[in-house]
């Protein structure tokens, strides 16, 4: 669940149009994410999808009609209006853009969004022709004009059958999108590498030695960071996960191929937060074929990786922040604060491997972050997610 939108009281717009399936999606994210929504859908919108599924995901009536929503002696359309912390029309209509940018309202969502004085989000989904035609792109610029926040379509194939801009993007980037919008921008313009995942150190074509990091923090932050206004560069080893939007995701497999990206563009960096759980050895030699099982007994010699972090922190520029990570089983304060010291970190968070919903592969972690002033902060357990913006809140705080 997302700390930002717990709690915040969101109006989600509905109108006529084939992608209202993905309004649905869009409902159930919001929900899940701890927003109390509340639905208005236009006429149209009825016509393609019945209210009682926005009903029974969002838990609260639906507005359809201007002149029913009488409720206890207020207006509903002008009290949903008044009391909304952010409102999102997907899709959005060229009929209901056209109406929105005249100030016309002869419905109940056209004279809601008239009494908004929230952020609010437009996400316009039309056949291409229409997209492109001169009064829907006049009246688009209008709204952003007006500073209303435009969700861009995507390209692809239309229900129409034409191929073109006019998709409504997935429920899930209109998501990360409205997020952004209402995020803070206090990383705008800084540059910031990520270390993600494990590494993997070959033995054969087939084998390897590696650990069970899952990337899932690394990536939690470089999300963070984006949404934030960064520029962020996630370079990670091999992990399951789905590049954050916005991000611009290296991939990598061995430490030594860690090595050679994150030296590449470190030194214009503001920031390097190396959350990688790095194979501090590789087999001296990789074998080109396949190891077969014909001796009862083998043994492999490992020879040292480069400690990338440790490399960072002596070539450190004036003013870089470099962050690490660090992940015991015993001793946490007297490890992390000696990694802290040697590596020449800003900051490092530590974790007790072992810990119940923490660490390794789980959504969530429980820390304590050593700052290189001799201050430490123990902080409860908590998703990675909500994580994530903590430990860049501290970044932010930090003065080289
Ligand atoms: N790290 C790194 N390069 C390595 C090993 C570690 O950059 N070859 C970084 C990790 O990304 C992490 C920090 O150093 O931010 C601490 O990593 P960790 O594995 O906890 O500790 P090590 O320094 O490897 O020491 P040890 O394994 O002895 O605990």
């Amino acid at each position: 669940m997302s700390l930002k939108l717990v709690g915040k009281r969101i109006v989600l717009g509905v109108c006529g149009g084939i992608a209202v399936y993905k309004s649905i999606e869009l409902l159930r994210i919001l929900v899940k994410e701890g927003a109390n929504v509340r639905v208005i859908m236009t006429k149209n919108a009825k016509e393609f999808i019945g209210s009682l599924i926005f009903e029974a995901l969002s838990g609260n009536s639906v507005l359809l009609d201007l002149f029913e929503d009488k409720h206890g002696g207020t207006i509903k359309h002008i009290d949903w209006a008044r009391q909304a912390d952010i409102v999102i029309v997907a899709p959005a209509t060229a009929n209901f853009i056209g109406k929105m940018v005249n100030g016309i309202g002869d419905d109940a969502l056209t004279t809601f969004i008239m009494a908004v004085t929230s952020p609010t989000i437009i996400c316009p989904s039309m056949n291409t022709y229409m997209y492109q035609s001169k009064a829907v792109q006049r009246n688009l610029n209008g709204l952003k004009k007006d500073g209303y926040y435009i969700v861009e379509p995507e390209v692809g194939e239309l229900a129409c059958g034409t191929k073109g801009t006019g998709r409504l993007p997935e429920p899930e980037v209109i998501f990360d999108k409205l997020i952004s919008y209402i995020s803070k921008k206090d990383l705008k313009d800084k540059k910031i590498i990520i270390t993600a995942g494990p590494t993997h150190e070959n033995i054969d074509p087939v084998r390897f030695i590696s650990n069970p990091s899952s990337g899932k923090m690394g990536f939690a932050i470089a999300k963070s960071a984006e949404r934030r206004g960064a520029n962020v560069d996630l370079i990670s080893g091999p992990t399951n996960l789905s590049s954050p939007i916005g991000v611009n995701v290296i991939k990598i497999t061995s430490a030594v191929e860690m090595a050679d990206k994150v030296f590449s563009c470190s030194d214009h960096a503001d920031i390097i937060i190396k959350t990688a759980a790095v194979s501090d050895y590789r087999p001296k030699n990789q074998a080109f074929q396949k190891i077969k099982k014909d001796i009862d007994e083998i043994s492999i010699t490992l020879i040292k990786n480069i400690d990338i972090l440790q490399e960072l922190g002596k070539r450190k520029k004036n003013k870089q922040i470099l962050v690490g990570f660090a992940a015991e089983t015993e001793n946490l304060d007297q490890y992390a604060q000696k990694k802290l010291m040697d590596k020449n970190l800003d900051m490092i968070v530590g974790n007790l491997i072992g810990a119940s919903n923490a660490g390794f592969g789980s959504d969530s972690n429980k820390v304590t972050l050593f700052f290189s002033n001799g201050l430490k902060e123990i902080l409860p357990e908590m998703s990675k997610d909500d994580l994530a913006n903590i430990i860049l809140d501290r970044i932010v705080t930090i003065k080289n």
